[in-house]
């Protein structure tokens, strides 16, 4: 039976160790949500990294056999793989290009090396699992030679890639001394995503500019195939926002809340720890707030919750000790004996406490310098059974093109921030509801169910063209 293979770095799930036994924790991600549906179906697959180092052989195989029974396959990578291919290339050349923070880039053969080593590995263990008919989707900036080598092997098979990140423009892209090489590896593919038509156009654009490719509309022709290129904005589990709601659990935790806040105004912040995040702006617009506004002391909470990401990536860690010394001096500066401007928090929360203070905040404040599409905006917006509350959205966020009845920002303009807080909090109810009511249809429409149905519609579409071009 023709299966699905499912790629990605990391599996969606984490792994614990205690007392020798591996256990398995399914994640709350977006993407795991999504492509449940898939990978448990039948026999179908999902192949990634398990997130931690394991060496012992012995264990690598209770892992596998665990691992196995969900139908995921590991990719077991060394402590060196992870230094070189996931923080060195993916996450200290890549993110920042991709990103447009080129000045934090590192161009280094020995992480270019072993990305390719990597994703090599990857596909040994895909050749080992596919069989012609398969359809292989792969996801992510961590794998762009996965395409090409799969291809290189199986000319016939079905691959699908989507890009969760952005997709710079020509100018930032060219920088990367490998740039040709990660084309030609995308190229592998029979459709490629992206969040956003900016990201699409870009990509044909450097396609175009750097490989000797002819481009038409949104076909690219390469080594005598047709590779389409489009544009699938990503969704959230809509309905599993709107039921946790009403979860006794979620309900206990917003009268927690409201027992804690009482009359203050909530504004709420959520991301990983990312220079990419804005959250250095967005805590300087918030202390512009508190010094041009004074009314606002003592009536209004940033709630900041940053989870830990990548953080042997030294950027990553010099962010966080400027975060703590920026929420220090404005709590310092400006609290009062019953009340701190910022609650911040540096850990990850389950899904019910993120979905307690969605459903709690007046305000959800996403200020990021530059997102792929940035799932927690639409968790806010799905959240709110009420219709009521205030979306601040960056304009460099994929969600900026959907979610237009967002009070939309430029992430670095500080002052435009702290005003957009203002009238945020002054924004009449029925202002809210309406601008809410709109955003809500949206993000239950184009949901992650419609978003994977349409990629896996159009792939099928794409290889049966493909077929009577042949
Ligand atoms: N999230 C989580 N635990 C937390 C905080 C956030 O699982 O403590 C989830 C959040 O619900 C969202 C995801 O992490 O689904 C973040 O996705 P987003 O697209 O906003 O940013 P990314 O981290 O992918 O750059
Ligand atoms: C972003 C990327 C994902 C990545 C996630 C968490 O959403 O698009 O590919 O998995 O961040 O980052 P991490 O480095 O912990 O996998």
């Amino acid at each position: 039976m023709r299966k699905t293979i499912i790629v990605s770095n990391r599996l969606p799930v984490k792994i614990s160790e205690t007392d020798g036994e591996f256990i398995l924790h399914t994640s709350e991600g977006g993407l795991a949500t999504g492509l449940g549906a898939v990978y448990r179906e039948g026999n179908n697959i999902w192949v990634g990294w398990p997130g931690q180092e394991i060496i012992d052989l012995k264990d690598q195989e209770k892992v596998t056999k665990e691992l196995r029974k969900t139908n995921l396959m590991p990719v077991f990578l060394t402590q060196e793989e992870i230094n070189n291919f996931y923080e060195g290339f993916s996450n200290e050349t890549l993110w920042p290009v991709f990103h447009y923070m080129a000045v934090y880039a590192h161009y280094e053969q020995v992480n270019w090396d072993a990305y390719y080593q990597v994703n090599q590995k990857f596909r040994d263990i895909i050749l080992k699992v596919a069989e012609p008919g398969d359809i292989i989707w792969i996801h992510d900036y961590q794998l762009l030679l996965l395409p090409g080598m799969i291809r290189a092997a199986l000319p016939e098979i079905s691959i699908g890639f989507f890009q969760h990140i952005p997709f710079p423009s020509y100018e930032l892209f060219r920088l990367i001394p490998w740039r040709a090489e990660i084309l030609e590896g995308m190229l592998g593919a029979d459709l490629m995503g992206f969040h956003t038509f900016d990201d699409t156009r870009h990509f044909l654009n450097a396609a175009s500019r750097i490989l000797p490719v002819n481009t038409s509309a949104n076909v690219v022709s390469f080594n005598d195939r047709a590779i389409v290129v489009e544009t699938f904005p990503m969704g959230i589990d809509y309905d599993k926002f709107v039921a946790l709601g009403s979860d006794p659990m979620v309900l206990q935790q917003i009268k927690n809340l409201k027992e804690n806040f009482q009359e203050d105004r909530l504004i709420l912040s959520i991301d990983r720890l990312d220079y990419s995040k804005g959250i250095l702006q967005r805590l300087q617009a918030f202390e512009l707030l508190l010094q041009l506004h004074p009314e606002y002391i003592g009536k209004v909470v940033l709630y900041m919750i940053v989870v830990p990401s990548r953080d042997t990536v030294p950027q990553y860690k010099e962010l966080r000790d400027e975060i703590d010394k920026q929420v220090g001096n404005i709590n310092a500066r400006f609290r009062t004996l019953a009340w701190h401007p910022i609650q911040y928090f540096y850990r990850s929360f389950p899904v019910e406490t993120l979905s307690a203070l969605y459903n709690f905040a007046d305000i959800c404040l996403v200020t990021p310098m530059r997102d792929g599409m940035n799932l927690v905006s639409k968790e806010y917006v799905a959240s709110r059974n009420n219709n009521d509350g205030v979306l601040i959205l960056s304009e460099m966020a994929g969600a900026s093109k959907e979610l237009i009845d967002a009070i939309i920002v430029n992430p670095n303009n500080i002052g435009a921030i702290t005003r957009a807080i203002v009238d945020a909090l002054d924004m009449p109810l029925a202002e809210q509801q309406r601008r809410m009511k709109q955003m809500r249809q949206l993000v239950s429409k184009f949901n992650i169910h419609h978003w994977v149905k349409l990629f896996m519609t159009r792939l099928q579409e794409v290889n049966e063209m493909q077929q009577n071009m042949l």
